[in-house]
């Protein structure tokens, strides 16, 4: 069987950079499990289906998750500040969630290429990969966050404020860590990483040291 390696974390913590780039060098195959919660929240903005308070109706968001094929074809407009905030509110319900379980977890027992698989997300090590080979939790000071997503954002043209995205990251965490259902936490077997003080080439050689001795 091929290797499965979770990493979790809170937004804009690094753990998509770290996952590309391990999966890059591993030569795995990798799966931003944050684009599936992003891209229903965008089919369902642009029909929409979510109401100016974030509310939607469960059933209209639960076919669409169940619609959805992976590769993602289109990924434009996903990664601006407006559908991180639905996809938070949407990732909280249960049958969302659900949805969207085996899509993850086939991508991952076969991945495109057979050799390995890279998932990162909020539950991959709690709930989608709880066997998963390696498993890492990226976190980093929220102030260093913050500006990583600022830089993100601004290099995409996004004008939004370094202080609105502070808070955008503080209520999107506080919903992804205090929801009843797959709420972010690190999985007990997780090895956890605090990047703020690195760059992303050693937080790589460090989790590449960790796959070495597996
Ligand atoms: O890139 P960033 O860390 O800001 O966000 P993301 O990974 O693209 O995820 C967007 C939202 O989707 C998160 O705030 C979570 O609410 C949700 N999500 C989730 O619930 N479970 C996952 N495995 C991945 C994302």
């Amino acid at each position: 069987m091929s290797l499965q390696i979770a990493i979790d974390g809170p937004a804009a913590s690094g753990k998509g950079t770290l996952a590309k780039t391990l999966a890059m060098a591993l030569g795995y195959d990798y799966l931003d499990t944050g684009t599936l919660y992003r891209a229903v929240a965008k089919l369902a903005a642009d029909a929409g289906l979510v109401h100016p308070d974030g509310s939607f109706t469960e059933t209209d968001i639960v076919e669409i998750a169940r619609n959805l094929t992976l590769p993602l074809g289109n990924s434009d407009g996903l990664r601006t500040s407006e559908i991180a905030q639905i996809a938070s509110k949407i990732a909280s319900n249960i049958a969302v969630r659900e949805a969207l379980i085996d899509k993850q977890r086939q991508f991952a027992k076969t991945p495109p290429n057979g050799k390995g698989a890279v998932l990162d997300g909020r539950d991959i090590g709690t709930v989608i990969l709880p066997d998963a080979d390696l498993k890492l939790y990226i976190d980093a000071d929220v102030e260093v966050r913050a500006k990583r997503r600022f830089l993100e954002l601004s290099a995409k043209d996004e004008t939004i404020s370094q202080a609105q995205i502070l808070a955008d990251l503080i209520e999107r965490d506080t919903r992804d860590k205090t929801r009843k259902t797959a709420p972010l936490i690190p999985a007990p077997d997780a090895q956890i990483i605090d990047t703020s003080e690195m760059s992303a080439q050693e937080v790589l050689e460090i989790a590449v040291n960790l796959v070495k001795r597996l």
